[in-house]
């Protein structure tokens, strides 16, 4: 299978995203809100597949972790005790000639010589600090008194909501709280289509232990989280773990992993699995005068659990997941002549479509009706799509073309006038191999079923 070159893959990924209505532009009709993005019809069911299954294998196939969904609208005060209104920012530059904004680690380094990447500048500002987060206010006055934030990570409100969760719950530690909702910063410059956007999606365990077993979950954490990526198909040689050194870790955090993904663009955090120590619980105890403490029966102490964080990017983790399927081969058309063939080979539980279902010839009612039984048939079990304009070949093409791994095709065969024995079967393509077998129809609910759970 080829795979064009870094640029063109990136802009046949970006191109493609919009013309099967995979990810839209936000605002797009009028400009565009600069990050910003709207997930289309196949997008929408990507991300969904997507927060199914990480809910599916964090909070569900688990007896030690529960999930919560919590406010985006959030008090200062919780990110006053976090640190957020003191600390979230990056060092921002200004180019005095092009006036673009830009991100300090953004500006590029000619033998010592910081220069604008855009217009290529030496005239440049003196970095200061950008806070990142969104500031509203909360009902009719708009003064200090009513300042809010639109949240920058889920995770804070896991950790307000940590003593209810812990009394409804009655969870023994250690245990965890899931959560996938949406954040926002306000990001100095977005860039790299949806990887870094300024409204972004986030699901985030926050999994609370005793200060002895932090480093040890932490390993276990990571290799939980890279057996997830196994599992939704990315690519084990695409990703890497970093072992972020002590320089650049928060202060609170005694051990910090990166997941990083090689993308188009370059290699990028995927995900971090941090062990943040009892830093934000303490902090919230300590502003709120709330006690955050866990009572140990057996031992009959109390204490501040300490915390093992993975955090990953829903939109991150879906761009991988695009750029990872993405791919171009050779195949015959109709008339067997060798062609181009875009093909997004998304795990078959990821993929939007399940199954594309055609009739062989849309003017012969006997094989559309069969069609829209077998519509009927697979509908309650997963998502399908009924198609049946164009030469069978194209309609291949264009499942291919969204990653929908399997075609089902009603045939004469199916109606028995050949063979009598083939009554009620119909061929199943494989989207990968592109092999075609015969299956008898009331088959088919569970073979599809085995592959897509
Ligand atoms: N609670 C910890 C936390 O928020 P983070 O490394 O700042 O840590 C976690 O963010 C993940 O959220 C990142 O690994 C990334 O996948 C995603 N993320 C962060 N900023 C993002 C942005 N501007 N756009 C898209 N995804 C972002």
């Amino acid at each position: 299978m080829s795979v064009p070159t870094d640029q063109q893959h990136m802009e046949k990924i970006v191109n493609l995203c919009k013309r099967r209505g995979f990810i839209f532009q936000a605002s797009e009709i009028y400009g565009g809100l600069n990050g910003a993005w709207d997930y289309g019809p196949l997008g929408v069911e990507l991300k969904r597949n997507l927060k199914n299954y990480w809910w599916r294998v964090t909070v569900h196939e688990r007896e030690d972790v529960v999930g919560m969904d919590g406010a985006i609208l959030t008090h200062p005060d919780v990110l006053k005790a976090s640190g957020h209104v003191e600390g979230f920012s990056d060092p921002m530059i200004d180019c005095r000639s092009c006036k673009a904004h830009l991100r300090l680690d953004q500006l590029i380094d000619k033998k010592g010589v910081k220069q604008c990447p855009n217009c290529g500048s030496k005239d440049l500002t003196e970095a200061r600090q950008f806070n990142l987060m969104f500031e509203t206010h909360v009902g009719a006055a708009a003064d200090e008194s009513s300042i809010a934030y639109l949240r920058p990570e889920t995770a804070q409100s896991i950790f307000v909501q940590f003593k209810n969760i812990l009394e409804v719950s009655r969870k023994k530690l250690p245990f965890g709280i899931a959560q996938i909702g949406k954040a926002f910063r306000n990001e100095i410059n977005p860039r790299n289509f949806t990887f870094r956007s300024r409204e972004f999606e986030q699901m985030e365990l926050e999994y609370f232990c005793r200060p002895e077993q932090g480093m040890e979950l932490l390993e276990y954490w990571k290799e939980e989280r890279l057996k997830f990526y196994d599992d939704i198909g990315i690519s084990r040689s695409k990703l890497h773990v970093r072992n972020v050194p002590d320089e650049e870790r928060a202060f609170y955090s005694k051990g910090t992993y990166d997941i990083e993904y090689d993308f188009p663009f370059g290699r990028q955090e995927l995900e971090g699995v941090a062990y943040r120590t009892d830093y934000d619980l303490s902090q919230h105890q300590k502003a709120s005068g709330k006690s955050l403490e866990y009572f140990d029966d057996e031992t009959k102490q109390r204490f501040i659990p300490h915390v093992v964080e993975p955090s990953a990017g829903v939109d991150r983790t879906i761009l991988a997941l695009i750029c990872d399927a993405y791919g171009e081969d050779q195949a015959p058309d109709d008339k067997g002549k060798m062609e181009t063939r875009v093909v997004l080979r998304f795990h078959p539980r990821l993929a939007p479509i399940k199954c594309g279902i055609f009739p062989l010839l849309k003017n012969n009612a006997q094989l559309v009706a069969k069609a829209k039984e077998v519509v009927a048939l697979l509908r309650p079990h997963m998502h399908v799509f009924y198609d049946e304009s164009g030469a069978i070949g194209r309609r291949y093409r264009r499942q291919d073309e969204i990653g929908t791994p399997f075609g089902i095709t009603v045939d004469f065969e199916t109606l028995g006038e050949k063979d009598p024995t083939l009554r009620d079967t119909v061929t199943l393509r494989d989207r990968d191999s592109m092999k075609q077998r015969r299956i008898a129809i009331g088959a088919l609910v569970s073979t599809l079923r085995a592959e897509i759970i």
